[in-house]
């Protein structure tokens, strides 16, 4: 397991870390009603209807092409809906929030700044005192196991260590929904699933409302309370996924009809 050991991210937890518990977040709702998503000229999804409820985690799972990047953009308030309407907590969105914190594949660190700079930067941008910016900053690189890592660049790290390092600078800033487009599509199998294991870890207890858009279904079942299935047009249908969520579940008959379920209406 050296890859699990080398990222990091093998079986010990948070709490094993010694990071200390964070307070809660309100998570916001995010609703797409009747939603035409895309750009002008290039509208890639219609009709969408879509309710993702505060503090769930909603997994978006569909082919390449589909539009679950557009639907991740939407919803982050980078790209307003063509028609029909976009809400958090039932009021208009419009615009990003720093309420709204997004993770990408590509590696979003700025270069030229260590792994705790990073991190400290969305609580620079509240304002937070240098001394508590830098307090905070080290309790969640802890929590995602980068505390050996703190003052190295992002490229004297590997994809996995980085991968932390840009979950832990989106939770810095205490955002109320974390919105994922494919963040561990890049790493080798092992890493991901070590990646899994930590955000879920990480995850506890935030109250944070996630969106994470994969193609990966089992990463999707895994990792969602619910799974939504993109068709290409908009259609979007939603599965909610049986409890427990932990691996040893993954041979359970009721998760594998879903799988099946899932991979048959996905034409896969
Ligand atoms: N910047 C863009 N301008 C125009 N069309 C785009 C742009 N980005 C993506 N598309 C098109 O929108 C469709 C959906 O893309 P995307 O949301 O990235 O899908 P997915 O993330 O599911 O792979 C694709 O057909 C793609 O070619
Ligand atoms: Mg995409």
């Amino acid at each position: 397991m050296s890859t699990l050991s080398e990222t990091g991210a093998g079986a010990e937890t948070v709490e094993e870390r010694g990071a200390a518990p964070v307070a809660p977040v309100r998570g916001t709702r995010l609703t797409l009603r009747g939603a035409t998503l895309g750009r002008p000229g290039a509208v890639v999804l219609t009709g969408v209807d879509l309710d993702v409820a505060a503090g769930e985690t909603v997994t978006v799972v569909g082919p390449s092409g589909c539009g679950k990047s557009t639907l991740l953009r939407t919803l982050a308030g980078l790209l307003p809906p063509l028609a029909g309407g976009i809400t958090q907590d039932g009021l208009p969105l419009h615009g990003p929030s720093a309420e709204r914190a997004l993770v990408f594949q590509e590696d979003a660190l700025l270069p030229w700044r260590t792994l705790r700079a990073n991190v400290e930067l969305p609580l620079a941008i509240r304002k937070v005192p240098r001394a508590e910016r830098r307090a905070q900053a080290g309790s969640w690189l802890e929590r995602v196991g980068l505390t050996g890592h703190a003052t190295q660049l992002p490229h004297r790290v590997s994809g996995g260590q980085r991968q932390r390092a840009q979950l832990a600078r989106a939770l810095a800033g205490r955002p109320r929904a974390v919105l994922m487009d494919e963040p561990f599509g890049a790493l080798d199998a092992q890493t991901r699933a070590g990646m899994q294991d930590l955000l879920v870890d990480v995850l506890q207890g935030t109250g944070a409302t996630v969106v994470f858009v994969t193609h990966d279904v089992d990463e999707a079942l895994f990792l969602g309370d619910r799974v939504a299935l993109l068709g290409s047009g908009g259609a979007v249908s939603v599965r909610e996924v049986p409890r427990p969520r932990d691996r040893s579940a993954h041979d359970a008959p009721d998760r594998q009809a879903l799988r099946r379920d899932v991979l048959t209406s996905l034409g896969s």
